[in-house]
C-alpha cells in the first residue's frame, strides 16, 4: 500500500503518518484517536512532570495496543537573568495596566524543561517504542540508556548539517523539519531562521545525506502534501497543525477560533512568545512586540511574562496573548475526528500516488 515501507515495518504502524507532539496543544485523548486510525501516537513532555507523563502513557496503552512516541525538548536550560526579565516585564506594562494586571504581579508558570535523568528513568520503567527529542539529542549518557531500554530514538533536524549530526550521534530515525512548520524550530547547531529551508527543499537533501529513514514535518496537510514527501524520498511525514482543529485537541476555544480564521499568509516566525523561533498564527503580542525582539528573554523565560496577560485576554474573548502554534497549512486543517482525519489522509495520499503512478 505504501511506496516505502521502511518506517511502517519499523515502528509496527498501518501508515505512516506521526502524530506531531504538541506540548499544551494535544493529550492522551487525540494520541489514542490517532493510533485508532493506524498513526503513530505521541506524548509531548516538555511542560509535564514525570508523574504526568506516566499517567499519559498508561492511559494510551489501557486504551489502545500501539507503539508510543514519548517527546522531550532538550534544550541547555539557562537561568532567568533577573535584569532582562525586568525590561521585558517593563515592555509588556502597558498591557498589564490594559488588562487590569498588576506589572510586578508574580506567576507560577508551567516552564519547558529538558529531558534529565528522572524522566529518562521513566523511560527506562515505561519503554516506549519510540522517544523524540527537539533541540538537538540529550547528553550522551541518558541517550545511552534511552537506547538501551530498547526505545528507537528520533531526532529533529532544520539543516542537513543537524541531520547528519543526528544521525552520527544515534538517532534511528530523522524528522526533517521545513521552515513551513508550526510550532519551535528544532534548530541545534544554528540559530539563523532566515537560513532555514523549506520541507520541499530540506527533504531530498536530508535523504541524500543520511541512511536511517527520514520523516517529513512543515506544512503537510493532505493527501497530496504526503504523496510529495513520498516523493521526495521520506518514509513517513509528521503532522501537527491539520490536527488542532479536531475535536479531541486541548486548543483553548479562543485559539480555535483563531486558528479556524487563518488563511496562508497567516503565520509568522516570532520569539517573543517563549524566547526560542516558533511558527505561529500572528497575533497582537507578536505583531507589536515582535514578532522578533532583540529583548525577550532566553527560553523558555520570555513565555512566563505572558501567562496572565493570556489569561486575561482569553476571558475578554481574544488570543492577543496566545502562543498560536500553527505552520503554513494551518487552514487546511479540518474539525474532524483524529481517528478519521488519520485514515482519510492516508486514502487521499494512497489515491494521489496511484494517480500520479498513472
Ligand atoms: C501547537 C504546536 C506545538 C508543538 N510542540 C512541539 C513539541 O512539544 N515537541 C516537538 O518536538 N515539536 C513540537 N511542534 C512541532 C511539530 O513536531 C512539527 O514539527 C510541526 O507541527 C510540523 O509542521 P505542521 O504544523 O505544519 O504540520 C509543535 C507544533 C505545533 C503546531
Amino acid at each position: 500500500m505504501w511506496p516505502d515501507r521502511r518506517l511502517t515495518d519499523l515502528l509496527k504502524i498501518e501508515h505512516p503518518i506521526l502524530l506531531a507532539p504538541m506540548a499544551s496543544a494535544i493529550d492522551a485523548e487525540i494520541a489514542i484517536a490517532v493510533a485508532q486510525g493506524g498513526g503513530l501516537p505521541s506524548v509531548p513532555c516538555a511542560m509535564l512532570s514525570v508523574e504526568k507523563a506516566r499517567e499519559q502513557v498508561n492511559i494510551i496503552r489501557q486504551r489502545v495496543a500501539a507503539p508510543i512516541n514519548v517527546n522531550f525538548f532538550c534544550h541547555r536550560p539557562v537561568e532567568a537573568d533577573a535584569s532582562r526579565e525586568a525590561g521585558w516585564r517593563q515592555r509588556l506594562a502597558p498591557y498589564y495596566r490594559e488588562m487590569g494586571l498588576d506589572p510586578a504581579a508574580s506567576v507560577n508558570a508551567a516552564s519547558r524543561a529538558p529531558f534529565d535523568a528522572a524522566m529518562c528513568e521513566l523511560m527506562e520503567e515505561l519503554k516506549p517504542e519510540v522517544v523524540s527529542f527537539h533541540f538537538g539529542l540529550p547528553e550522551p549518557a541518558l541517550l545511552k540508556r534511552v537506547k538501551a531500554a530498547g526505545c528507537l530514538v528520533m531526532g529533529s533536524a532544520t539543516i542537513v548539517k543537524e541531520a547528519i549530526w543526528l544521525e552520527a550521534n544515534g538517532s534511528d530515525i530523522i524528522i526533517a523539519q521545513g521552515a513551513e512548520a508550526g510550532g519551535h524550530r528544532g534548530m541545534f547547531l544554528t540559530d539563523n531562521i532566515a537560513h532555514q529551508p523549506g520541507t520541499f527543499a530540506l527533504v531530498p537533501q536530508v535523504v541524500d545525506a543520511v541512511k536511517v529513514p527520514v520523516v517529513a514535518a512543515g506544512g503537510i496537510a493532505d493527501g497530496r502534501g504526503i504523496a510529495a514527501a513520498f516523493a521526495l524520498g521520506a518514509a513517513g511525514v509528521q503532522i501537527g497543525s491539520a490536527y488542532l482543529r479536531c475535536p479531541e485537541s486541548k486548543v483553548s476555544a479562543v485559539a480555535r477560533g483563531a486558528l479556524a480564521q487563518a488563511s496562508d499568509d497567516s503565520t509568522v516566525i516570532t520569539n517573543v512568545m517563549t524566547g526560542r523561533p516558533a511558527r505561529g498564527v500572528a497575533n497582537r503580542a507578536m505583531r507589536e512586540v515582535g514578532p522578533i525582539s532583540p529583548d525577550a528573554p532566553a527560553f523558555p523565560h520570555a513565555a512566563t511574562a505572558f501567562v496572565l496577560l493570556r489569561q486575561a485576554a482569553e476571558k475578554r474573548g481574544n488570543a492577543d496573548f496566545t502562543n498560536l502554534w500553527a505552520g503554513q497549512a494551518v487552514a487546511m486543517g479540518r474539525e474532524l475526528p483524529a481517528a478519521e482525519l488519520t485514515r482519510s489522509l492516508a486514502e487521499a495520499a494512497q489515491a494521489q500516488m496511484r494517480k500520479l503512478a498513472g
